[in-house]
């Protein structure tokens, strides 16, 4: 048996009080229509049949075209919105499965058992039920005596003993798809909201002796409907669990959960501490046996294995292996720290390499710049990199010592082991191996390594990374 899938999204969310169509606001970093989507995927071999109505368009350019979109213009109930998709699924599946889009907690697994139920099913349909305390605007299931379910009723329209009932219509069910296309559009028009409702069906199907079969949910959560951002912010928490859940069943050690924010794509190594207050998000890939955090946020960055981020910001950045990062520093898109590279307090690194094994301890800027294997950027070293109009590179080579509080002003070249003394504004590029000072920096004459400890002697003192 065939299945089709048809996601409800053409209502307009007024509850959300947003600009934005509700089914594209994000949890945990991704439209929560593509939640749902995601959910169907795996039950059929159709692509999902989104309906849309509010929105439409935005919803399109977020979603794609792995969906088919059927457009309900006018919103006229649920009934109503299943009826638009009758042309695009009738003889291609045998049955339909009927979700929403802004149910994004749903688990395929749940799915599952619910079209399994109906494959065995007699009658026309399984519905999906929940057992809660707070009814919270959704139909109660009524039973008769041998404990089939006769109706679906709508809060507005039940009696104080319908009311009564917990157990609640999550809105999700799988129909025989045959009943489903030869009842659908005989729904009466429901008052007083003046909509379809496609609950109505379980009172027909009832009406003509049929069977209709109720899943519970093993998880009421499951079924939170999005209205609100009350709502959003309670699924946020939901899902933000289970994504660590994942992450700890995978072996990776979270010192705390509660504060521990990890978005849908990210992937994280085992034997890896996440620190409390940590934000993971976007296209973000962390290696194993690292330490991340406390207190750091980490975006669309890729991070090797055994390094460490404490209080910082890494955003479109590239750490290898071995690297660290911080306290309070800031990796910039572009910035890449080789392996075993250090980057300590209050450093700013955008667009540049910081080469294998290279320092920059203190409060510095690297613009635009790439930096060789095992130089050393004493404190407060700047890349001048912007002259009002324009970005210009600097090259550092391998083994350069860059004395504190320097400023290289772009373009410029200092060549490998070249030494820089403490101060020194570099205006004009630096031989290999020689020795500059002063401002503008002049290239001393006999100047060699061994001189290092003449300039720089001072700022080994006041911050010069000592390895
Ligand atoms: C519906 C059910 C209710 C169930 C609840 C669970 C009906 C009549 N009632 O109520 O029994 O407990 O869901 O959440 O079905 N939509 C459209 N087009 C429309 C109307 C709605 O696409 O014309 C979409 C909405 O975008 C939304 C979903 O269908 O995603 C549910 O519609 P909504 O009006 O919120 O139904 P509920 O009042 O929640
Ligand atoms: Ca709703």
């Amino acid at each position: 048996m065939r299945t089709g899938a048809v996601i409800l999204a053409a209502g307009q969310g007024t509850r959300m009080r947003s600009d934005l169509p509700k089914v594209l606001h994000p949890l945990a970093g991704r439209p929560m229509v593509l939640y749902a989507i995601d959910a169907v995927r795996s039950l059929t071999d159709l692509p999902p049949v989104l309906v849309v109505g509010h929105g439409a368009e935005a919803v399109r350019q977020t979603v794609g075209e792995s969906v088919v979109y059927v457009e309900q213009r006018e919103q006229k109930g649920t009934g109503h919105a299943v009826l638009q998709t009758r042309e695009t699924l009738r003889d291609r599946a045998d049955l339909v499965l009927i979700t929403y889009a802004d149910m994004p907690l749903l688990r395929p697994e749940t799915l599952r058992r619910l079209v399994d139920r109906q494959r065995e099913n007699t009658g026309p349909l399984t519905l999906l039920t929940l057992i809660a305390d707070d009814p919270r605007g959704f139909g109660r299931v009524v039973r008769d005596e041998d404990g089939g379910i006769v109706a679906i009723v709508e809060e507005a329209t039940a009696t104080p003993e319908q009311l009564a009932i917990r157990e609640l219509n999550a809105g999700v069910y799988c129909f025989d798809a045959e009943w489903l296309w030869s009842h659908v559009d005989r729904i009466p028009l429901s008052m007083p909201k003046q909509e379809y409702y496609l609950t109505d069906l379980i009172g027909m199907a009832a009406a003509e002796g049929l069977r209709v079969e109720g899943v519970p949910a093993e998880d009421p959560t499951e079924a939170l409907g999005i209205n609100t951002r009350v709502h959003l912010a309670e699924a946020e928490a939901i899902l933000r669990r289970r994504i660590n859940r994942h992450w700890m069943e995978a072996g990776v050690t979270m010192i705390d959960p509660e504060t521990t924010y990890i978005e849908a794509e990210v992937q994280i190594g085992r034997d890896t501490t996440i620190w409390p207050n940590t934000i993971l998000r976007g296209e973000t890939v962390i290696g194993e046996r690292c330490q991340i955090g406390p207190n750091s946020l980490v975006e669309d960055s890729t991070i090797g294995d055994e390094c460490r981020v404490l209080a910082s910001v890494v955003e479109g950045a590239v750490m290898e292996r071995g690297s660290d990062v911080g306290p309070f520093s800031h990796l910039r898109p572009g910035a890449r720290i080789c392996t075993g590279a250090h980057v300590g307090n209050f450093g700013e690194i955008k667009n540049a390499t910081l080469g294998p094994g290279a320092k920059m301890g203190h409060f510095s800027y690297l613009g635009d710049a790439e930096v060789g294997a095992g130089a050393n950027i004493g404190a407060g070293t700047i890349t001048c990199n912007y002259d009002g109009r324009q970005k210009h590179r600097t090259e550092i080579g391998e083994k350069a010592f860059i004395g504190s509080g320097t400023m290289l002003v772009a373009p410029v070249r200092i060549g490998k082991e070249a030494v820089i003394g403490a101060g020194a504004v570099v205006t004009r590029d630096i031989p290999d191996g020689a020795l500059a000072y002063g401002v503008p920096a002049r290239v001393k004459k006999q100047g060699t390594r061994d001189k290092k400890q003449e300039a720089g002697s001072r700022e080994q003192e006041t911050g010069g990374h000592k390895q």
